[in-house]
Parts: C-alpha cells; structure tokens; sequence
C-alpha cells in the first residue's frame, strides 16, 4: 500500500473512533494510537525518509495537513465530551428545592422572659435603665446595706443558701440597688431583673429559684405618688387599661414606709373569682419609699435625696399574665405546655 492510501486509511479509522468515542478517557487512548511516540500517524512520518527526495516535501505537507485536521477533530470532540460531562454532572448534583423534607425543631422564648421582655419594655419606655448584679452575693448587699445588720430578726423571713460566713446567693435583687447607689449619681431609675434563691420547698407557688425585678427611683422630691403612677402605668401595660393597683401597709427594712402591691385580677376584673379568692385582687410585688438610712450607708444625703423601691415576682406576673395555676409548670421543661406561648 502506497504511503497516501496509507495515510487516507489511518485518517478515516481515526476519525471513526473518535465519533465513537464515549468519554475523555477513550478520546485520550485514540489519540494515542495516533500521535503518541508509537502512533500510527508519528510512525508514517517517520517513514517519510524512505520517499524518493522529488515527493517528499509534497506527501509531507499531506501528512501534516492531515495531522492538523485530526488534531482540530480531536479538540472538537474533547469540548463536546467535556460539555457533556459537565451537564451530567449537574443533572447528578441537581437538588431539588420544592422536595419536602423534615423540619428542625426550632426553639421559642420561655413564657418568664416573654413577660420579662414586656416588663423591660414598660420601664425602659418610662425612662428607666437596666442593670444587673450577681446571684453569688455578699452578705453586705443582701442584706447590711439593706438596713439588715447581723442578727435583724427580718433575715429569718428569707431561709438563705449561705456559700460562706459572708456569701450568699442573693435572696432577693435588691442588693443591686446597694450596687447601684453606691456607684451613682442621682437622678438614679433602674430596672434589676434577676434570678434569687431561697431555701423554700416547691410546691404550687413556691420555688427555691426564681426570679425578681427590682425597681429604684432617687431624685429630688420623689413622692409616694410618683411610686403609685409608675406601677399603675406597670399594671395597665401589662394586663391592660381597667387594671388597678392597691397598696397594702407592709414591712421592709430598706422601706419606709412599705407596702405589698395587689392588681386587679386579671381573670375576673375584680369582680372575685377562684383565682383571686374571691378578693378581686392579687398580689404582686412588695415596694416603699428607700429608707433614709439606706441612702445615708449608700452615700446619698437624705436631706436632699428621696426614692422609691420595688420588687415584682416575674412567676407571679407570669402566672397571672397567661392564667396558668401552678408555678412548677414553668420549670418542668415539658415542650408541650411550653409551646403554647408565643411573643
Ligand atoms: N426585696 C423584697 C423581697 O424580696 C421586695 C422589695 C423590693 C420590697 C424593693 C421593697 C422594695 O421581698
């Protein structure tokens, strides 16, 4: 066989092996066979030295021509492969959004601190500023500059969890108001929220933890009105505008004069059911004007300065906000209660 028909039979083998070609890695082996060191189309140009001098610069332009035809269908073909393989592979990869699927389990905001939010809401609106203490106390706080010196028989009312001699967890937040008088300047407004501890057993209304909002108020010509007004505007935001406060005398060391705060039943509206006992009212909070004697041990000059305090029970509230009957009910972790409050 000629060298021409030689080469004419190369190419179209060539170029039918190559339309059947499936992927890259077949592509690659014809191309071999071909152009490699011992491919068939290497080998006939190798073979050009045995062509009489007069032909060959003509069958060896045939042969590069053709060798450049090959290689322009090779790379023809390489491109469409690669397409190829790059559109089935996103056909693999393909997700497929609309496919349903199972949710994750989202979490929700605990009914206490959707409360506590409100509650925060309320007196930051009325000026007031947030400020927390810590829940491993010094007695000093909890209770000497609280006008609750060593031995007051008022410490017994508060079965405390003692860390040592003088460390306690906090019984109550009020010792951040000591904090915060301490370190201020009045005008002081803040609000303390805050988690306390008292060696209580649990039951229905009781907890060993729970948690309390301390309020405090130091400016000149602070008035007992001004005590009232906040807590009403507290009352009517949190339970709605028919709600009333209603102070009863009480005591407190670090108040004088104190009272505990009852609001209209939220259930009833005061007209007395179960839930009120049939008084129409339920307490909520124990507050007074700061005792003299706590500002002077703060640092601030009774003269001149006068305030107001308060402690509101945030499971009270709670409890009283959404109508549910016992306080266990808050700490069980039991999802399917839990899940009824929304914010
Ligand atoms: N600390 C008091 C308690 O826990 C509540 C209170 C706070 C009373 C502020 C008066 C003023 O019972």
């Amino acid at each position: 066989m000629g060298i021409l028909e030689e080469l004419s039979s190369i190419v179209a083998q060539a170029r039918q092996e190559m339309l059947a070609a499936a992927d890259m890695q077949s592509l690659e082996q014809v191309r071999g066979k071909l152009l490699g060191k011992k491919g068939s189309l290497t080998a006939l140009l190798r073979s050009l030295g045995t062509v009489s001098p007069e032909d060959r610069p003509r069958i060896g332009q045939m042969i590069n021509e053709n060798r450049e035809k090959v290689e322009k269908l090779l790379e023809e073909k390489r491109s469409e492969l690669a397409s190829r393989e790059k559109e089935l592979r996103l056909q693999k990869e393909a997700v497929d959004v609309t496919e349903p699927r199972d949710l994750p389990e989202i979490g929700q905001i605990h009914p206490t601190q959707l409360v506590l939010r409100e509650v925060l809401d309320c007196f930051t609106g009325l000026g007031f500023q947030v400020v927390e203490g810590p829940e491993v106390e010094l007695d000093k706080y909890n209770f000497e500059y609280l006008n609750l010196p060593k031995n007051h028989p008022a410490r017994d009312a508060q079965d405390t969890f003692y860390v040592e001699d003088n460390v306690v967890m906090r019984t109550h937040t009020s010792p951040v108001q000591a904090r915060v008088m301490l370190t201020q300047k009045p005008p002081i407004r803040v609000v303390c929220p805050g988690r306390v501890f008292r060696a209580d057993e649990i039951d229905a209304t009781h907890s060993p933890v729970f948690h309390q909002i301390e309020g405090l108020v130091i400016d000149e010509n602070v008035t007992m009105g001004d005590l009232k007004g906040t807590l009403d505007a507290f009352a009517r935001k949190l339970y709605g505008a028919d709600i009333t406060t209603r102070f009863r005398p009480s005591f407190f060391p670090f108040t004088e004069p104190s009272a505990e705060v009852d609001l209209t039943c939220f259930n009833c509206r005061g007209k007395g059911c179960k839930m009120c006992k049939g008084t129409g009212y339920i307490e909520v909070l124990g507050c007074g004007m700061v005792n003299p004697k706590v500002l002077e041990m703060c640092g601030i000059d009774p003269e001149k300065y006068s305030g107001f305090a308060f402690g509101i029970g945030l499971e009270r509230i709670t409890l009283l906000r959404y109508g549910i009957t016992d306080m266990r009910l808050l700490y069980e972790g039991n999802l399917r209660f839990l899940r009824q409050f929304r914010g």
